[in-house]
């Protein structure tokens, strides 16, 4: 299988970190510690910061609204964040009150009119179609005869070397060729897919080449759906090419809308939380020895990983009617920031030091899939990619650790987090 390099006039690496405001916030968890102490969720609003006193909480629940590039503040007067466990909760519950259509003004546009943007009863019809290619049984499948040779492919062309930048070389190419696997996508195109796929959402800072590499994808997949359509295999463009709705096929333009949404959903986030879980273990050598010695504590990992580091920090809802969360009243229209990240660190939920990585805390439930009726449809192929990935580099690479020659790098980002580089060595 081949896989993404960088070539000499574009690297992909570099253009999708700087989208994603990569090197900019190193540690947000601590402004969040200060926005949960004042309220489950802040207005984004002057006179309200007046009030409540709480200038720095102000500035954090600014900072999460202004990092979410979708959300234009001039057409929205009410914009609240929601920070504490059980108000990021209560909003990613209900869906009839908190709508997920806001999504279709900012995304609509590169991606179509996807699962993510629709509200019930549209997105539960929607959703069910796509569900099986993704539930737990059809994973035992794509792992055996795709993740897998893929993890391994990519560990044969650094293993004899020593030493590896693993981020570079393995966390950031993986789940995107995992990806074009599952869709039955040609080798030799996948360069230029993963190109499309990091311009598509580098919408936010040069619209023009989103949407370029939009209408490219369109005209790619629509190839491919034609011919699935006639001769029909095992991957995910054939399942959803017959895949019926009320009697009726999906158009192509309904599955090309889901294709495009698969990229970024897929590849973007399993490269952070892979690599963040990795950035968690190497910076404490007990913890992964004790998991190098029992992998039974392999799932436990993955979750703290999950919980710790979340790859997504923030999403977004529309409130359809007023409404009260945790006391605080809500009118109809707002925009509510969900702030996963601060959720998953808030200490009324998960008690003690909340803020390290603790492989052997209780396990509960993390947020960092969401929750609720757009709970991560991807959920297990994620956690599966990243057994997979965990499980070959303990085997392959023993004694796995930092490399002391070089900076072990920080987790840096704002709405997506990941290390900046993982440099190691081993045996
Ligand atoms: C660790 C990796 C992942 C994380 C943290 C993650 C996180 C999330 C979150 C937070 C949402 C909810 C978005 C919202 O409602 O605004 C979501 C939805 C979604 N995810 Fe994931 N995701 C991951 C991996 C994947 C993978 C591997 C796939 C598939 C290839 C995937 C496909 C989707 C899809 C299709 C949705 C939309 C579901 C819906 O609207 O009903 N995700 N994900």
């Amino acid at each position: 299988m081949s896989t993404v390099e960088p070539t000499e006039d574009y690297d992909p690496f570099e253009d999708f970190n700087r989208s994603a405001g990569i090197g900019v916030v190193e540690d947000p968890y601590p402004m969040f510690a200060l926005a949960r102490q004042q309220a489950p969720l802040i207005k984004q609003d002057m006179t309200a910061a007046a009030a409540l006193d709480v200038d720095v909480a102000t500035e954090v629940a600014e900072d999460a609204a202004d990092t979410l590039d979708f959300v234009d503040l001039g057409d929205m007067p009410n914009v609240f964040t929601a920070f504490s466990f059980d108000a990021v909760q209560a909003v990613l519950r209900d869906g009839e009150i908190f709508s997920s259509k806001g999504y279709a003004e900012v995304m609509g546009p590169v991606m179509g009119h996807t699962i993510l943007e629709m509200d019930e009863p549209e997105h539960h019809t929607y959703r069910s179609l796509a569900q099986q290619a993704f539930s737990r049984k059809a994973m035992e499948h794509w792992e055996r005869d795709l993740v897998a040779p893929i993890v391994d492919e990519h560990i044969d062309r650094f293993i004899d070397r020593g030493r590896a930048e693993l981020v570079r070389e393995l966390t950031f190419p993986f789940p995107v060729n995992v990806i074009a696997g599952m869709l039955g996508l040609p080798r030799e195109d996948l360069p230029q897919f993963h190109r499309w796929a990091v311009e598509l959402i580098s919408v936010g800072f040069d619209a023009e080449r989103g949407l370029r590499a939009s209408a490219a994808l369109y005209d790619y997949f629509q190839a491919i759906i034609t011919d699935r359509r006639a001769a029909p295999r095992e991957d995910v463009i054939s399942v959803l090419a017959h895949a019926e709705l009320d009697g009726q096929r999906l158009t192509d333009d309904e599955i090309i809308a889901f294709l495009r949404l698969l990229l970024p959903a897929g590849a973007e986030t399993t490269y952070r939380s892979s690599s963040n879980l990795l950035f968690g273990l190497l910076s404490r050598p007990d913890q992964l020895d004790a998991l190098r010695e029992d992998r039974s504590l392999m799932g436990q990992a993955i979750e703290e990983g999950l919980r710790w580091e979340p790859p997504l920090l923030n999403i977004m809802r529309t409130s359809t009617r007023d409404t009260v969360v945790e006391g605080i009243e809500i009118p109809a229209g707002s925009t509510v920031v969900v702030n996963m990240g601060s959720a998953n660190h808030d200490e009324r939920y998960w008690g003690d030091h909340p803020d390290e990585f603790d492989l052997f805390r209780a396990p509960r439930q993390h947020l960092a899939f969401a929750f609720g009726p757009h709970m991560c449809l991807g959920m297990h192929l994620a956690r599966m990619e990243t057994t997979v990935v965990l499980n070959r580099v303990l085997d392959r690479l023993p004694g796995l650790r930092f490399d002391p020659d070089a900076d072990p790098g920080f987790i840096t980002g704002m709405v997506f987090r990941a290390p900046n580089t993982l440099p190691v060595v081993w045996d």
